[in-house]
């Protein structure tokens, strides 16, 4: 396939980060598609570290990088990103990086309204508290500033008028203090030079590199369980983070995804609340957390931890089309003498072979488990099929056969060439 699209299958922190960056090379750009800098990449190379939250990992080998129309850029954070990756010696410019001219900001009266909706909530989302959700209502609400708007100060003005129209009476219900418009058109002004010279559209640039014959590869944040349609709503974030979106969110059209990887754990994890059926209060979480190093990259939160559920992996793979997964973190779960796997859910005597829709039927779930013999032995780093155990085969085996999609990368550790290639996606 010429285009390969990468998503999170469950709730974020699958890996897509290392997958992006190991598949990198094989593309000629990368492009974010939809979330902002709620996402936490993290990439290992050597001993180096890369977390990226904005930037496409792509940039890390110097790919052709683009932040897509469905984003929602926060600039101020761009160029702290793109700052700290000078440091670790990337060196980014309007050479390596587009950012789509009709992507929507996020501002400072976004990460405010986020955070005091959070304090106030009875019940909280467990946001990343960064303005994200206020983002996209202003976007869907036609209010938002583009970053085509930057290099017009009339129609900034204006659109800064029509934010505090909006966004005056909830901040004062909030106990916030005024927005001062004119401090926010300075602000602005003062960020519109940094970051115009990335600004291009970014669909047209996408299309030349199509119709030339280049290979995009999308790199998708959060995961499918997060996805404002498909997701554990209202615990979700508020894009659609399914494949479908790579389309809408760069400007590509329908026949750009290609080939759909989803990203698998091998097990469960959730940061933020909302439901979670295999969820694991016990040691075995608890184990898997600290062998997991499970510890949110963007707020430091524990991950909550839990068995693998392939019920929403296999709904996963029907939501987003997905053409083979890349299981990672198989490491993890090495020295455990049995695990367990979801098979079904119970609802006092109902049966569910999917996550039904219901929040109150979401919460209330019994996960139906079968349970595999674990394996004493490491796989810690393993590239090929034959330095794994015939249990981690099976368990590997059974994972397939239960979601219904085949396993096309395998991951043993967080180094970027830790892995097992069963096939290549650009090559499918
Ligand atoms: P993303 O948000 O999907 O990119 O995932 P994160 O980067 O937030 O979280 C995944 C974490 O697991 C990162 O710290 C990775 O370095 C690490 N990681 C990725 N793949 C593997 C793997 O196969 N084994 C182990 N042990 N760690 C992995
Ligand atoms: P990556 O790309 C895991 C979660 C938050 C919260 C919910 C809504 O690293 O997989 P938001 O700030 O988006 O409004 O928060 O979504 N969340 C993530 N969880 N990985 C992520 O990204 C996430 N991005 C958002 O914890 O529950
Ligand atoms: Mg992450």
């Amino acid at each position: 396939m010429a285009n390969v699209t990468v998503i999170g299958a469950q709730w974020g922190d699958e890996g897509k980060g290392k997958l992006v960056d190991w598949l990198s090379n094989r593309a000629d750009v990368v492009v974010r598609f939809q979330g902002g800098h709620n996402a936490g990449h993290t990439l290992v190379v050597g001993n180096q570290v890369y977390k990226l939250s904005l930037l496409p990992s792509g940039v890390v080998q110097g790919k052709l990088s683009v932040i897509g129309n469905g984003v929602v850029v926060d600039p101020w954070h761009l160029l702290s990103e793109i700052e700290k990756l000078g440091g670790q010696g990337v060196a980014i410019g309007p050479d390596l990086l587009v950012v789509a001219d009709n992507a929507c900001l996020i501002l400072p009266l976004h990460k405010d309204l986020d955070q005091a909706r959070e304090a106030a909530a009875t019940q909280k989302i467990g946001t990343t508290g960064r303005g994200i959700g206020p983002a996209y209502e202003d976007k869907v609400g036609r209010r938002a500033i583009r970053v085509a708007d930057l290099a017009d100060r009339e129609a900034l003005e204006a659109k800064i008028d029509r934010l505090m129209a909006h966004h005056g009476p909830l901040r004062r219900g909030l106990g916030l203090p005024d927005i001062d418009g004119a401090a926010l058109l300075a602000e602005l002004e003062a960020v519109a030079p940094k970051i115009l010279p990335f600004a291009k559209p970014a669909w047209l640039l996408l299309d030349e590199l199509v119709k030339a014959g280049k290979r995009v590869l999308f790199e998708g944040a959060q995961g499918a369980l997060l996805d404002v349609d498909h997701g554990t709503y209202p615990f979700v974030t508020s894009s659609n983070t399914v494949a479908g979106q790579a389309a809408a969110g760069s400007g590509l059209g329908p026949k750009g995804p290609g080939y759909v990887l989803g990203i698998v754990k091998a097990y469960t994890t959730r940061v933020g609340e909302g439901p979670f059926p295999t969820e694991l209060d016990d040691e075995v979480g608890q184990h898997l957390g600290t062998v997991g190093k499970e510890v949110g990259t963007v707020t430091g939160r524990n991950r909550r931890c839990g068995w693998f559920d392939a019920v929403l992996v296999r709904q996963s793979v029907a939501l987003n089309g997905i053409s083979g997964i890349a299981l990672t973190k198989l490491d993890v779960l090495d020295g455990l003498a049995s695990l367990k796997i979801c098979t079904g859910y119970k609802l006092g005597d109902q049966a569910f072979t999917y996550l039904p829709a219901g929040l109150k039927a979401q919460s209330g779930l019994a996960p139906v488990y079968e349970e595999m013999a674990g394996w004493s032995e490491t796989t810690q780093g393993a590239r090929s099929w034959r330095d794994l155990p015939a249990n981690a085969v099976k368990y590997v085996r059974r994972i397939e056969e239960l979601i219904g999609a085949p396993v096309a990368l395998l991951g043993t550790s967080p180094q970027r060439a830790d892995m097992i290639v069963v096939r290549d996606p650009f090559q499918d």
